[in-house]
């Protein structure tokens, strides 16, 4: 795919954001939902309310409603939210238009946050408030779970984790109880992704 040009924003705003999702030029997105989540959930006993920040088009969320858990799926700009829910149809509800960092939700209210291409959406001077918000918004035992990009570059998004990047992130916070690699990556994340389940530590 060529890249069209666009104007210079920081990644950290919504304009970024708005201007490929109006293009249509969204290379991040998987088109539909990952198996090491379909994997991970088809293991769990119970449902789970889950928050799914900067969600883009959405797919999880047809996903884990017919699962019959609770999901509310954020993004801050008003494209993505737009196309989200031209795809979710009657599930449209879910996915609400607001910043992860400053929206009102109520603290220790999720028992999941799913994260897909979310954390190397952002720049590295917003990660430790990343891993914050995360510790905030779950409950104590809560779960942080999906993917996570390894990358030594400088440029992004996506803004790789360099080589023990997320164990110092995640210090304190959360503990790790599983990793694997996932076995559908699409182009831009492949070989550099792995699949990751955090548990929240309650401090
Ligand atoms: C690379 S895209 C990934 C979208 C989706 N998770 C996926 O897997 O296709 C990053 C998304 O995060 C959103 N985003 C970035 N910063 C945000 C913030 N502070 N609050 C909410 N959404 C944000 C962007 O608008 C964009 O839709």
């Amino acid at each position: 795919m060529n890249t069209p040009t666009f104007p210079k924003h920081d990644p950290a705003t919504a304009d970024f954001w708005d201007v490929r999702y109006r293009e249509q030029f969204s290379p991040w997105d998987a088109g539909g939902v990952p198996a090491s989540l379909k994997r991970w959930a088809a293991a769990e006993p119970a449902p789970r309310s889950v928050l799914i920040p900067g969600c883009g088009s959405a797919w999880e969320v047809e996903f884990f409603a017919a699962l019959g858990w609770p999901v509310l799926a954020i993004d801050f700009s008003p494209a993505a939210v737009e196309a989200a829910r031209r795809t979710l149809g009657p599930l449209a509800d879910k996915v609400v238009q607001a910043d992860f960092f400053g929206g009102t939700f109520t603290p220790a209210s999720f028992d999941l946050i799913y994260e897909r291409a979310f954390l190397c959406a952002l720049p590295r001077r917003l990660w430790s408030d990343w891993a914050a918000r995360c510790h905030a918004l779950l409950k104590p035992t809560g779960r942080l779970v999906g993917f996570f990009y390894d990358d030594d570059s400088e440029r992004g998004p996506p803004f790789g984790l360099r080589a023990g990047e997320l164990a110092d992130l995640m210090r304190d916070r959360f503990t790790l109880e599983s990793a694997s690699t996932p076995t559908d990556s699409i182009e831009v994340f492949r070989g550099k992704e792995t699949w990751r389940v955090w548990r929240r530590i309650d401090r």
